[in-house]
């Protein structure tokens, strides 16, 4: 097979021999790769180690081989997936994935709008129906913050939040374009992160929000977000701190804070 892989120095074009699915892995010719934040984390780690690596996570393609015992996928399926960072990814002509965490590609869409889907996805939905728990049975109506809505996640955030829960979605961006496509995804309100969010709310007449989703500095963020969430409301964040927080804050709103998704494991 070929494949792009990272020396921990530069990246080099090269052959190797194409793997053997076993177990619960497919085999999958790579049609379409997209390239997302995570990739870079990773070539960091690897960088210097003398380790080589070939990255790349979200990806889409034709299931070319089955291990043993795969349930779920058969020779010629269509799938898309985020994949595991652990092993090896996506910038290859084939890879090895575990079916657990492989979809079918819609059929509505092509293989390179399919490869953009998964990571930014799988994060959007984790966020918002695993760790802030929306119903969305009994949450319609209720207003979610996204910070960052404009971005890789908070744009699909918008999305599953608007038709999937009914939530009054209130996103953060601060130039026109990125204001504009927050609404055109179905944002009822944007506020403008490089203004003062207290007095943009005044502006939108909102009081509070009983979710929030913070995608953007955990650490410039958290006292605004203690002030303005609801009474036990729920705020969850992606972002790692750099510094150390005063949780005693959120006390006065009995409220829930969850830090993170766990996007990249299989979980058996
Ligand atoms: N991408 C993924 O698949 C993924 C998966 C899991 C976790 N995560 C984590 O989720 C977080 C967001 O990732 P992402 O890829 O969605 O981000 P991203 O696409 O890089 O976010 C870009 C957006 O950030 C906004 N932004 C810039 N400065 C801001 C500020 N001061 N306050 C609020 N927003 C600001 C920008 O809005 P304007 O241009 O309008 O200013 C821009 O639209 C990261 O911590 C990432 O590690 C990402």
């Amino acid at each position: 097979m070929k494949a792009f892989i990272y020396n921990g120095n530069e990246f080099q074009h090269v052959e190797r021999e194409t793997p053997v699915p076993t177990g619960r892995d497919i085999l999958v010719k790579i049609k379409a790769i997209s390239i997302n934040p995570v990739d870079t984390k990773v070539r960091k780690m690897v960088e210097g180690t003398g380790e080589s690596k070939i990255l790349g996570w979200d990806a889409s393609g034709i299931v070319e081989e089955v291990g043993e015992t795969v349930e779920n996928f058969k020779v010629d399926d269509e799938v898309f997936y985020a994949g595991d960072i652990t092993r090896d990814g996506s910038y290859a002509s084939h890879q090895l994935v575990d079916e657990r965490i492989v979809g079918i590609k819609p059929k509505n869409i092509t293989f390179e709008e399919s490869a953009a889907m998964p990571l930014t996805s799988i994060a959007a939905w984790e966020s918002l129906f695993d760790r802030l728990q929306i119903s969305a049975e009994k949450d319609k109506g209720k207003r979610l913050l996204i910070i960052g809505g404009a971005g890789g996640v908070g744009s699909i955030a918008i999305q599953l939040a608007k038709r999937v829960a009914g939530l009054v979605v209130i996103a953060t961006a601060s130039r026109e374009e990125s204001k504009s496509w927050c609404r055109s995804l179905g944002a009822d309100g944007v506020l403008d992160h490089k203004k003062d969010l207290k007095e943009e709310m005044d502006l939108l007449k909102v009081d509070n929000f009983d979710y929030i989703l913070c995608l953007n500095s955990t650490d410039y963020y958290f006292n605004t977000m203690a002030e303005i969430i609801a009474p036990q409301g729920k705020i969850c964040s992606l972002v790692s701190t750099e510094k150390e927080h005063n949780i005693d804050i959120l006390k006065k709103k009995k409220c829930y804070f969850f830090m993170g998704i766990y996007v990249h494991k299989v979980h058996v």
